[in-house]
This record gives C-alpha cells, structure tokens and sequence, in this order.
C-alpha cells in the first residue's frame, strides 16, 4: 500500500522515522506500552540512545518487556519518574523528543498528562533540542484535560520564536470534535551549525 494519511499517530512517526539517523539520541516523554519507544530504539539503532519517561510502573515493565522482546533493550534508559524532570536526567542534545498525550492505553483513565506538568515538559524539550532537531506532539481534545492541553500547548508554540523554531499544528479538519491533534517543531538550524560554514550567520 502507498503512502495513507490517517492519523496524528502517523504523521508524528512519519516525521521521526525521516528526522532519526543511527546513533542519534531521542526522548519518549511518555513511555506508555512502549510502542514508541520501540521505533525510536530502531531508528537510533545499536550506537544511539534513547531516554523514556513515565510515571507507571506499569509502563516501565511493558516497554523493558518490548524492547527485550525485540532485541533493542540495550539502547534506551527507561526512567519511571515524570517527563517535567527531563532536564534532570538528560544532559546531551537530543535529536527528537516525542509526547503523546493522555492515559495508559488498558490503564486507568485518570492517571492522564496534565497542563501544567506538560508545558514545562515541552519547554525542557525544546532546549534540549539539536539545531534541526523535532519535537512531536500529539494531543487529544476529546477529554477535558486533554482539550485544555491541547489549548494551552498550541498558545505556548505559537509563541515561540521563528528565529529558534519552525512550528507546524496538525489536524484532521473533517474528523469532528475531538479529533487528535499533531506539532511538530524543529529546531531552526543556523548557517553556523552547518558543516564548513566557518561560523558565518545571516
Ligand atoms: C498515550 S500514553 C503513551 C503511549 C506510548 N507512547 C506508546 O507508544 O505506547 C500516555 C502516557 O503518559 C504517561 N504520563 C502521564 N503523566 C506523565 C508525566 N508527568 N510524565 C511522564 N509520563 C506521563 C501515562 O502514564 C501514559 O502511560
């Protein structure tokens, strides 16, 4: 089958799978069952690392479950603390930072992303971002939190400076009320960051 456009899901593991090269380090901000975390081991590959964040035990067994299942368990550090503390834990420049926002998928429906915690999150990520670097998030309005996520989230990208960052909002427009949402951001790379440039800057 030819190319499908047919979720935020997608759109943000598209985005990755052309951004990640082997030896890259990525974040999960948010581990979940892993799935992930998983396609960001394999982009990585065996000389890259990836960092991933939960706050559920739960999460933490079933992503170390996935990984060793398919072979990819030497390559992240699974931390079960919550993604607002990245900056504690991730001390290198990271290639692309993921979010996707909500609960557990089979867990409890209130242990879910929050606001507050998001932001500061995203914020943390950001920074940590390599020139040329992406962040993706997907969002999901169809809950209350999540609609005040997702509103928050797109007035905080919004801000940000064109100078430091290309902001892109996704959405299904004939998918109804609800529907997922996706950003993508990359960090702008500057003519000093480009090999052989000699440092000169427009
Ligand atoms: C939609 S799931 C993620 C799905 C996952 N990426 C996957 O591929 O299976 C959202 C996850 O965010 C986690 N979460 C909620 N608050 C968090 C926080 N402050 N820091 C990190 N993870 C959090 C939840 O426990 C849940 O597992």
């Amino acid at each position: 089958m030819g190319y499908e456009l047919k979720s935020a899901r997608f759109l943000a593991r598209d985005v990755l799978t052309r951004a990640l090269r082997p030896g890259d380090t990525a974040v999960d901000a948010t581990m979940g069952n892993g799935h992930d975390t998983l396609l960001l081991c394999q982009l990585v590959g065996p000389e890259g690392r990836v960092y991933a964040f939960d706050i559920q035990e739960q999460a933490v067994s079933s992503t170390e479950r996935l990984l060793r299942e398919n072979g990819a368990d030497g390559r992240a550090v699974l931390i079960h603390a919550g993604h607002e503390r990245i900056a504690d834990y991730v001390k290198e420049p990271v290639h692309a930072a993921v979010f996707n926002l909500g609960w557990l998928p089979g867990g409890d429906h209130s242990v879910t992303t929050r606001t507050g915690t998001t932001l500061q999150a995203v914020g943390a990520a950001l920074q940590l971002l390599a020139p040329g670097g992406v962040a993706t998030i997907c969002a999901y309005p169809g809950h209350l939190e999540g609609d005040r996520e997702r509103t928050a989230l797109k007035e905080y990208v919004r801000a940000l400076s064109n100078r430091e960052y290309n902001v892109l909002h996704q959405q299904f427009l004939n998918a109804g009320p609800g529907a997922p949402e996706c950003f993508i951001i990359q960090k702008v790379r500057r003519m000093s960051d480009k090999p052989g440039s000699g440092g000169a800057e427009k």
